[in-house]
């Protein structure tokens, strides 16, 4: 007995989440191991974290984050979402040359200092054959460990929402990718709020004006396109729009929270923005994807 609780044990990750947001991975997570520690520069982030997590990220720059710190955290695994703009289709597509994946070359160049046993990392398809995903493997290579990468879509796992996400898993065992689900989603109305926030409802003038670039569904749909940061702000290419007898709407924070696959508990600290609820949703995981992609460690 004690010897299959020491097993077990040992099994459980201990996991550093960085570029944590509002701690997708942690949901993620479950019961397969433990966060040692959360890093992000955004305070909505962290605020967000927090209440939700009732641990504090640490609000690191990973840009400069010290080696020291690293080791001496004892982590094996790490899960991390660097940020997707270098590798997005509506980003520059610079990949490691551009500003925003300075966090990303740092932490490859700590890598063969304190290489963990297990990663995975998320992001948009235009990683994969980027000059970022050959670092990383590169890396992953000169340490010993196995790397695996996937590609999955919430829309498989029975939400009625498009996320389509890239995942670089890797670990010191050779790795297999595991069957992925087909669920048939259900219907958008399964998703709604009881009560409508009369607010989300567009004016006639912006309708007007977005009428024919809006991504218009009904509470039937059982699909819908991905939710981007800049929902709030942009019409045209940010998400899908509610189309009711009353007229069109945005989807409330909450509602995009259950098209996420976030638990039923998920809040926002009341002082957050509408804005930006929508920029960490816009930025976050779908949930089941990412346990799917945990469940290959
Ligand atoms: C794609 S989002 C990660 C979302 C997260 N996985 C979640 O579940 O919400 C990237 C996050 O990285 C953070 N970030 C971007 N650059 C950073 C840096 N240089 N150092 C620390 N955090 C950074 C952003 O604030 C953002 O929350």
């Amino acid at each position: 007995m004690r010897r299959l609780w020491r097993r077990l044990r040992l099994r459980l990750m201990r996991v550093l989440e960085l570029f944590s947001g509002l701690g997708g991975w942690r949901y993620a997570l479950r019961d397969r191991g433990s966060v040692l520690a959360a890093y992000d520069v955004s305070e909505a982030a962290n605020a967000t974290y927090a209440l939700n997590h009732g641990q504090e990220p640490r609000a690191r720059e990973l840009a400069t984050w010290p080696a020291r710190e690293l080791a001496d955290l004892g982590a094996d695994t790490w899960l991390l979402s660097p940020p997707c703009q270098p590798f997005c289709r509506m980003g520059n597509h610079q990949g490691l040359s551009d500003l925003r994946s300075r966090a990303f070359r740092h932490l490859m160049d700590l890598f063969p200092q304190a290489p963990p046993d297990r990663l995975v990392l998320e992001n948009v398809g235009g990683f994969l054959g980027s000059d970022a995903h050959a670092l990383l493997s590169e890396r992953i290579r000169a340490h010993g460990m196995h790397p695996l990468d996937l590609q999955a879509c919430s829309s498989r796992f029975g939400l009625p929402n498009q996320r389509p996400r890239v995942f670089v898993v890797a670990s010191r065992r050779p790795l297999k990718a595991l069957p992925m689900p087909d669920l048939l989603p259900g219907p958008l109305a399964e998703f709604l709020d009881a009560e409508e926030d009369e607010r989300l409802y567009l004016p006639p003038e912006v309708l007007a004006r977005h009428r024919h670039g809006l991504d218009l569904v009904v509470p039937e749909d059982r699909r819908s396109t991905c939710f981007i940061g800049g929902y709030g702000r942009r019409f045209v290419g940010s998400g899908p729009f509610l189309q009711t007898e009353r007229g069109v709407r945005r989807f409330s924070p909450s509602e995009v929270a259950r098209l996420l696959g976030l638990p039923a508990g998920f809040r926002f600290p009341e002082s957050l923005s509408l804005e930006a609820r929508y920029r960490l949703l816009g930025n976050g995981l779908s949930i089941p994807v990412a346990a799917w992609a945990i469940d290959h460690l």
